[in-house]
């Protein structure tokens, strides 16, 4: 399936076959394809919980506001980020030379210490970028999905037993769907949303 094929087929789907297991090879497949999103300075923010487990995924889904498609879905991936990543530099840059990786260690350290409002937001953004190509490599490899940011932060950080320090970015349901989504409500065009070079320029196309 090529990229244009797995935009038009990624809709956010509601309701999951509850009996479909996923394979943990196909789990590995979707995450070994997801992981190669980008985050900033490389700092892979992110760590992920796999929920398959029945009682696991109940307890997500009372964690999610009772959402029934939690609970249905073949695996609940919980996708954890880490405001502290910028800490752990060096490892990320390990294939680097040792001047080019303490040179850079120093600079992402420089960068976001003492900033708690950037740590958070570049660990949200990864955490959202690699979320998106989660869901891609899941529909590829035949699946559905929902990213889902309804739920209790603190209660989904209990069941999945994640530290307190770090951000539940998103939960992303993949199962097999029982239901076609309905047609996207609306879109506001192209025109609107595309500017060409300024907020206030002309819409692309327009
Ligand atoms: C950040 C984010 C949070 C969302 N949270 C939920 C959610 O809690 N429950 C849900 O059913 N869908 C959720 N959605 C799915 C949106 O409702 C859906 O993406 C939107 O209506 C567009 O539909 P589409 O994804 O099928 O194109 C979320 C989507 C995003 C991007």
């Amino acid at each position: 399936m090529d990229v244009r094929a797995a935009l038009f087929r990624r809709r956010s789907i509601k309701a999951f076959d509850p009996d479909h297991e996923i394979g943990e090879a196909v789990l590995r497949e979707i995450m070994a394809l997801a992981l190669l999103a980008p985050s900033s300075y490389n700092l892979q923010h992110w760590r992920f919980v796999a929920v398959t487990d029945r009682g696991q995924k109940q307890r997500l889904k009372e964690a999610a506001w009772g959402q029934e498609h939690v609970g249905q879905a073949s695996a609940v991936i919980v996708v954890c980020a880490d405001p502290r990543a910028h800490l752990q530099a060096e490892r990320c840059w390990s294939a680097s030379s040792p001047e080019t990786r303490a040179r850079l260690a120093a600079r992402i350290r420089n960068l976001y210490d003492g900033d708690e409002r950037l740590q958070r937001d570049e660990a949200v953004r990864s955490g959202a970028l690699v979320s998106m190509a989660l869901m891609l490599a899941a529909t590829e490899a035949g699946y559905d999905s929902c990213p889902l940011i309804g739920f209790e932060p603190g209660r989904v950080a209990q069941v999945v037993e994640m530290p307190g320090d770090w951000i539940a970015v998103m939960l992303v349901a993949l199962g097999k769907r029982t239901r076609e989504p309905a047609p996207k409500p609306y879109q506001i065009p192209l025109e609107e949303v595309v500017k060409l070079q300024s907020f206030k320029g002309r819409g692309l196309g327009a």
